[in-house]
């Protein structure tokens, strides 16, 4: 079974989800990457010429089929706004990485080319985190708080717990 990182852009999903996959000898999946070799761009144009609706749809059946594989898998950021994908991950081992506002920030940098982030990373943040606190918490079956701690420290954590 897969081990499914969730969390706020800025989080660290890829790079402790690198880490962990190395630890446990796994595969490591991301699913943003995954769409983009499909698709054939970068997530940035396939918003800007798809729009966020379709780039969803293909979030969707991408975050459903990879995390059926027993790699460790980095979902993007608003992969659980899909009742789809929360309810599909009932059924796994999810980490949830926190991460508080000023981190995030700091990770992301000012000049990400999230394109739900362009203008105002901070202000944009805090509304993503309003709306899905809620949702990384009822999926996650572990929650571990990344803030000032390297990728590779959080990825032994988790190792050592499975
Ligand atoms: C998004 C986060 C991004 C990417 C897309 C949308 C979001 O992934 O999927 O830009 O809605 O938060 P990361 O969480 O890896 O930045």
């Amino acid at each position: 079974m897969s081990i499914v990182l969730v969390g706020a852009p800025g989080s660290g999903k890829s790079s402790v989800g690198r880490a962990l996959a190395a630890e446990l000898e796994r595969d490591f999946i991301d699913v943003d990457s995954r769409i983009e070799d499909v698709v054939g761009k970068p997530i940035r144009e396939i918003f800007a010429d798809e729009g966020e609706a379709h780039f969803r749809e293909l979030e969707e059946s991408a975050t459903l089929e990879l995390i059926q594989t027993d790699a460790v898998v980095s979902l993007g950021g608003g992969a659980v706004l899909s009742e789809k994908v929360r309810d599909a991950l009932q059924h796994h081992d999810v980490v949830w990485l926190k991460v508080s506002i000023g981190q995030a920030t700091r990770r992301v940098g000012m000049n990400t080319v999230r394109p739900l982030l362009l203008g105002n990373v901070r202000g944009r943040l805090i509304e993503l985190l309003r709306e899905r606190t809620p949702l990384y918490e009822a999926v996650a079956t572990t929650t571990i708080d990344t803030d000032e701690r390297s990728p590779r420290e959080i990825a032994s954590e988790l190792a050592d717990r499975r």
